[in-house]
This record gives C-alpha cells, sequence and structure tokens, in this order.
C-alpha cells in the first residue's frame, strides 16, 4: 500500500509547505524529492497554488523551441513543452524540407465551439426538434443577449441544431449550440450558455434537460494545415532519385496507417507528439484537444484512421495535409495566468486562436513526416539514439563524464541496446 491512508483531512485549508510536509512524511519522501517538489520554476508557489487545488510544488518539463517553421508567410519559432527527445529535432528538420515551396499554407474554421443540451423524457423527438427550428432565432437572441467580453468582440451563440440520438434506454434530443468563441478556448462561456439555455429548452419541449455540457468533438473548430516537399529536399543529400524512393516509403506507410487501426494510432500519436507539446508550452487543455483529435480520426472517415494524408502532386513532389479540430485560446484560462505559457505565446506572437490553431497543424504535419520519413529509412531508434543515449545513462546512475561515455558507446553499439547493458557497462566503467 503506497500510503496508509488516503484521507488527509482538512488538506485543502493548509498551506502548500503544509501539504508537502504531509505527504512526504506519509510516503517517505527522500529529500532529494521534497527539494524537486518546491524548486519552483516559472511558476511561483502562489500561481500554482491558485490554480489546481492541494497545491504539493510543480513539476517542471523542457520547453524546446522548433525552428524553419514559414506558415503563411511568415516565420515562427515553435515552442513545444515535451520530455521525448528527437521530437523538436524531428519537426524542425521536417519544417526547413518545405521551405523551397514557400512552408506552410494553413486554413482554419471560425473559433466555434459546440454545447451540448441532452434532452430526456420527450414523447416525440421530431416534433419538439421542429419546436426548437422555429423558435431558433430567438433561442439565439437569449443565448446572446448577456454582458460578455466575447458577445462584445463579435462572438457568441450562431446556430442552434437538433439530433435525435437513439439508446437501449430512451429516444434522446440532443441539441448542439453553435457558438463562436472568437480567441477564447471557449468551455467556460459555452458551459454557462447551455446551462442558463435549459429552463428555456425544457418548458418549449416539455422534456428534462439532463447534460448541458460542451463538445471536445469540435468538428466545427478545425484547422488544417497543408505543405509540399520535393523529392530533393526529402532525401539525404540532395539525390533526386534517392528522394523519390523515399517518397515511396512514405506513401506505402501512410496507407498503413490510413487501413489499418493498430498503426493508425501509433502514427497519430506522432502527430500529437507536436500539437499536444505545443498545447502544453501554450497553458491549453492538452487532454480536450488529444481527445477531439482522436475522435475527429474516426468520425471523418467512419472508422478510426490517420490524421494526416500523403499524396503525389503532377510533378511526383510529396503533399501532406492535415486536418484536426483544435480548441484553442490565447484569451483566459492557464494561457493567461500561467507566466510560462504568456512567456510561449509571446513567442509565437500570435494575434488570434486561429492563428495558433493553424501553427499547432503544421507543427503535427512536420512531426508526421519526421516519423514516416525516419521509419521508411534507416528506421526510428538511429535518430532517436543520440538523445536517447544520454537518458539511458542517466537513468542507470551515471553523473558526470560517465555519460558522455556510455552514451557514445551506446551509439555504437550494434547490439540490443538496453537499460541493462548500461547498467553492466556502468559498473565496469566504476571497476
Ligand atoms: C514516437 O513518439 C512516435 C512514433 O511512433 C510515431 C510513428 O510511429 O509514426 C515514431
Amino acid at each position: 500500500m503506497p500510503v496508509e491512508n488516503s484521507r488527509l483531512k482538512g488538506f485543502y485549508n493548509l498551506s502548500v509547505e503544509e501539504r508537502r510536509n504531509i505527504v512526504s512524511l506519509a510516503t517517505n519522501l527522500q529529500a532529494e524529492h521534497v527539494t524537486a517538489l518546491k524548486s519552483y520554476g516559472e511558476l511561483s508557489e502562489d500561481a500554482a497554488d491558485h490554480m489546481i487545488e492541494n497545491v504539493i510544488g510543480t513539476m517542471s518539463l523542457p520547453v524546446g523551441i522548433a525552428t524553419n517553421f514559414k506558415i503563411d508567410g511568415k516565420d515562427y519559432l515553435i515552442p513545444f513543452c515535451v520530455e521525448e527527445s528527437s521530437v523538436v529535432a524531428a519537426a524542425s528538420n521536417m519544417a526547413k524540407r518545405c521551405l523551397v515551396h514557400g512552408g506552410f499554407v494553413t486554413s482554419n474554421d471560425d473559433p466555434i465551439m459546440i454545447a451540448q443540451l441532452q434532452v430526456l423524457d420527450i414523447e416525440n423527438c421530431e416534433k419538439a426538434a421542429k419546436i426548437i427550428e422555429e423558435q431558433e432565432q430567438s433561442l439565439i437572441e437569449f443565448c446572446n443577449n448577456i454582458p460578455s467580453k466575447m458577445i462584445s468582440l463579435g462572438g457568441g451563440c450562431r446556430s442552434i441544431t437538433t439530433r435525435i440520438v437513439q439508446t437501449p434506454l430512451q429516444t434522446m434530443l440532443v441539441l448542439h449550440l453553435l457558438v463562436d468563441c472568437r480567441d477564447a478556448m471557449g468551455a467556460n462561456a459555452v458551459n454557462t450558455m447551455a446551462e442558463r439555455l435549459a429552463p428555456s429548452i425544457e418548458t418549449l419541449t416539455g422534456g428534462r434537460v439532463h447534460l448541458k455540457i460542451l463538445s471536445n468533438l469540435a468538428a466545427h473548430r478545425l484547422a488544417r494545415a497543408k505543405a509540399i516537399f520535393t523529392p530533393a529536399e526529402l532525401s539525404d543529400n540532395g539525390d533526386v532519385v534517392q528522394g523519390k524512393a523515399v517518397i515511396q516509403g512514405i506513401l506505402e506507410a501512410h496507407q498503413f496507417a490510413v487501413y489499418d487501426p493498430f498503426r493508425a494510432t501509433t502514427h497519430n500519436k506522432g502527430i500529437m507528439n507536436a500539437i499536444s507539446s505545443v498545447a502544453l508550452a501554450c497553458g491549453q487543455d492538452w487532454r480536450a484537444i488529444e481527445a477531439g483529435c482522436h475522435a475527429w480520426a474516426s468520425f471523418a472517415h467512419g472508422r478510426y484512421s490517420s490524421m494526416s494524408s500523403w499524396t503525389t502532386d503532377d510533378e511526383g513532389n510529396l503533399v501532406g495535409e492535415v486536418e484536426v479540430p483544435l480548441a484553442v485560446g490565447i484569451v483566459g484560462g492557464a494561457s493567461k495566468v500561467h507566466p510560462g505559457a504568456r512567456a510561449n505565446l509571446a513567442i509565437l506572437g500570435v494575434d488570434s486562436a486561429q492563428e495558433l490553431a493553424g501553427i499547432m497543424a503544421c507543427a503535427g504535419l512536420s512531426q508526421n513526416l519526421g516519423a514516416l520519413r525516419a521509419l521508411a529509412t534507416s528506421g526510428i531508434q538511429a535518430g532517436h539514439m543520440k538523445l536517447h543515449s544520454k537518458n539511458m545513462a542517466v537513468s542507470a546512475g551515471a553523473v558526470g563524464d560517465e555519460i558522455e561515455v556510455l552514451a557514445l558507446k551506446l551509439q555504437h553499439y550494434d547490439g540490443p541496446r538496453t537499460q541493462t547493458l548500461v547498467e553492466e557497462w556502468l559498473r565496469e566503467l566504476r571497476s
């Protein structure tokens, strides 16, 4: 059992230090762990304590900058917050390879979020849906008739649609409020709107409104990115013949992801390596983004498939495209209160949530290409090994110069590179 009792009465009322002491006593935490927890980075104890409950410390992750991104004619330095080696390097490397064709092009939907209202106990859902349709304009006016910054900036409820969902329990009427959230992610705004509208919907339909909550399948808030890569740019040294073989390998790898959900999951994880890292760096709700992107990958194709598409144009260039729902904001939430997120948004210099969404889609596309190119040529471990070998050396307990010695030995080792092997080498080195 990790602790004797997880019931910590009044824990939330204590100071951060008191909480940390209690947890470290209860879990026999070593001094180095306590020091790690209380060594605040860019997020002060006070700021952290105001963000979530029962705070005992913070935890840092590296922020790296992906370079070489030209998007819609503008150059960006993109902050990634991620623990995995090679992610930033791969995205930067691939971004460079589409510069010949002007970099990435994006096309992003208006920032429309969906709020759902689940209406139950309706005798005739078709009839109720018709009533909502007839009253749509007055319901929209009701939704938008509140003092709200988002509405004053041109946002607000745009339309209300209905769906009828059959379940074994009963047939449900589901309302979708389509809300333009402008530069906010919009979760709070749309949830408030749905809750405020619920009594009117009950009156109109005679039903009972049960859940009132946003949908993370932000299907009206899609971000799209496209880029073109010549065979020469995709080759190792400008060799067009080799570049064409690389392209063929990438097309084959892509088809694998399109038709096999086991491969699609890993393929898409590679895309999310970038999207989630930028989301995290910029204080976005990356769980919502992950959920939405994976759901869209199923919803859009009628089965779970690739988030990206890779084809060739008439000149034999590789054309990459990605389309994902990206509910992001640059006002409100952690993007506003977390100093690190604020700094990373400042590095990006974005003017709108849509611009941020477009950048994230480009980062995802570039990341995907990095993985596909590596997998279709030398394999993933070769590129991974440089930094990963250092991680393995540190995990084995290496310190100072030992890290470099072991990492180099590992990089040049031909056999299976296991952690046990590195531990053995460290023992040999020390004896
Ligand atoms: C590893 O984090 C991501 C990859 O597995 C993605 C892929 O296989 O396409 C390399």
